[in-house]
C-alpha cells in the first residue's frame, strides 16, 4: 500500500510509521508533516536508516492545497494524524488549532474527492480523539460509544470535532472511503513533555516539582501508542468506510494514581526513595472547562479483532523506562521555546 501519513514527525504518527514499515514489507510511506513545535524528525531517525528506500519525508502545511492534492493522489490511503493536540495550548489560542484541525482536514479531504474518482479501495483514515464525546461524571457508569452525541467542551476538541464531522460528511455526501477513529489517551515513546506522562516522568527524573491540576480527580483512559498504532492498522485494512471507531484498552486512572505510579518507578530506577518524590506532588490551579472523565466502550473495534497486549501497569514501566534511557532525545526537546513554554504554563500557577 502507498500511505500519505500526516504529521508522521508527531507522536503517534511516528509510532504508526514504524508500525506499519516493519510489519508490512511492501509499503511504502510518505509523511507530510510541517514539524510544528510538535513534529521532530528525530523521532524516525531509526525509520530513515532502516526503511529509506520505503520512507519519505514531505514538510509541508496540510492547510496548503497545491502541495497536498498531488500526494494525496499518488495515494492509496491516508492516514491523518496532523493536528494541534494539546487542550492547554488551545485554552491560551485556539486560533492553530481551527486552522489545522478544521481547514487541513477539509483541505485533505477535498483533495481525495478531486483526485480519488470514485475509487473506493482507496481509504481516508481520519484521526479523531475520544474528547469529542465531552465528559463522563465521577460515579456515571456509562461509557463512551460511537453513537454519542458530539459535545466537545475545549477548544482542542471542538475543533477536532470540526474534523471528524467534515470527514463523516464527506463519506455522506461525496461517498469518500472515510473511516474515523477516536482513541483515549496516548502514552509511550516520542511524546512531546508537554502532556502529563512524560511531563511527570521528566519532572521526577530532575526533582522537579510534580504540578497536578486540581484535586487530581480527573480520569483519563489510557493506552499504549503501540497498541494504539496495532488498532489504526487494523482500521486501515479492515476497518468500513463510513464507520467510527473507539479505540481504547479498558485503563481508566485518576491522574493522581498514575503521578503515584511514575514516581514508584522512577525511584526504583533512580535508586531515590519513592516518599521524597512523592513530596514533590504539587496540586496546582486547575484548567479552565477541565473534563473530569473520559471512558471509551471498544466492543465495536474488538468485534473487528483488535485485542490490546499491553497493560497499563508494564506500559508505565516501559515508557518510564524509555524516557529515562533517551537522555539525549530528552535534552533537544525541553530547550528553549520548551522552557518558555513550561514558565508561561505554570510558573506560580
Ligand atoms: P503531536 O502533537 O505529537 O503531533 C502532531 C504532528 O502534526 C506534529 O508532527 C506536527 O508537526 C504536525 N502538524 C501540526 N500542524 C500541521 C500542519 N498544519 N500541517 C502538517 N503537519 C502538522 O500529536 P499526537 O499526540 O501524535 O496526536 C496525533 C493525532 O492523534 C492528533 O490528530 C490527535 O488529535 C489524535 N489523538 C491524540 C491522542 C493522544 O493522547 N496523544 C489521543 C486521541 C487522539
Ligand atoms: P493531558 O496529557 O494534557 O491530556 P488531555 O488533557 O488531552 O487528556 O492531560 C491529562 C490529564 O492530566 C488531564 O486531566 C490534565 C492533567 N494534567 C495535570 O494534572 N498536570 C499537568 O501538568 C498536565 C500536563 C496535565
Amino acid at each position: 500500500m502507498r500511505i500519505l501519513v500526516t504529521g508522521g514527525c508527531g507522536f503517534i504518527g511516528s509510532n504508526f510509521i514504524r508500525h506499519v514499515l516493519s510489519q508490512h514489507p511492501r509499503d511504502r510511506v510518505v509523511n507530510l508533516d510541517l514539524l510544528t513545535y510538535a513534529g521532530n524528525p528525530d523521532n524516525l531517525a531509526d525509520v530513515e536508516a532502516d526503511f529509506g528506500g520505503r520512507y519519505r519525508l514531505v514538510r509541508g502545511d496540510i492547510c496548503d492545497p497545491s502541495l497536498v492534492e498531488p500526494l494525496v493522489g499518488e495515494s492509496e490511503a491516508v492516514v491523518h494524524f496532523a493536528a494541534e493536540s494539546h487542550v492547554d495550548r488551545s485554552i491560551e489560542d485556539a486560533s492553530a488549532f481551527v486552522r489545522t484541525n478544521v481547514v487541513g482536514t477539509q483541505v485533505l479531504l477535498e483533495a481525495a474527492r478531486r483526485t480519488w474518482g470514485g475509487d473506493d479501495s482507496r481509504r481516508f483514515l481520519h484521526v479523531s480523539t475520544d474528547e469529542v464525546y465531552g465528559a463522563l461524571e465521577l460515579d456515571d457508569p456509562r461509557c463512551f460509544r460511537e453513537d454519542w452525541p458530539l459535545e466537545p467542551h475545549s477548544p482542542y476538541s471542538a475543533s477536532k470535532a470540526g474534523g471528524d464531522h467534515l470527514a463523516r460528511a464527506y463519506h455522506h455526501t461525496h461517498g469518500l472511503p472515510v473511516i474515523v477513529s477516536r482513541s483515549c489517551n496516548n502514552y509511550g515513546p516520542y511524546q512531546f513533555p508537554e502532556k502529563l506522562i512524560p511531563l511527570m516522568i521528566l519532572n521526577a527524573a530532575q526533582g522537579r516539582e510534580l504540578p497536578v491540576y486540581g484535586d487530581g480527580r480527573y480520569v483519563r483512559d489510557w493506552i499504549y501508542v503501540e497498541d494504539n498504532c496495532r488498532a489504526h492498522d487494523l482500521l486501515l485494512r479492515r476497518g468500513e468506510p463510513g464507520q467510527v471507531y473507539n479505540v481504547g484498552a479498558g485503563a481508566q486512572r485518576a491522574n493522581l494514581e498514575v503521578v503515584q505510579g511514575i514516581v514508584e518507578l522512577v525511584a526504583a530506577r533512580t535508586g531515590r526513595e519513592a516518599a521524597e518524590l512523592a513530596g514533590l506532588i504539587r496540586h496546582v490551579g486547575d484548567r479552565p472547562g477541565h473534563d473530569r472523565r473520559y471512558a471509551l466502550d471498544t466492543a465495536k473495534i474488538r468485534a473487528l479483532g483488535f485485542a490490546p497486549r499491553v497493560d497499563f501497569e508494564r506500559g508505565l514501566a516501559l515508557t518510564v523506562d524509555w524516557y529515562l534511557d533517551h537522555p539525549r532525545w530528552c535534552r533537544r526537546v525541553t530547550s528553549g521555546a520548551y522552557r518558555d513554554y513550561y514558565r508561561r504554563m505554570y510558573e506560580g500557577r
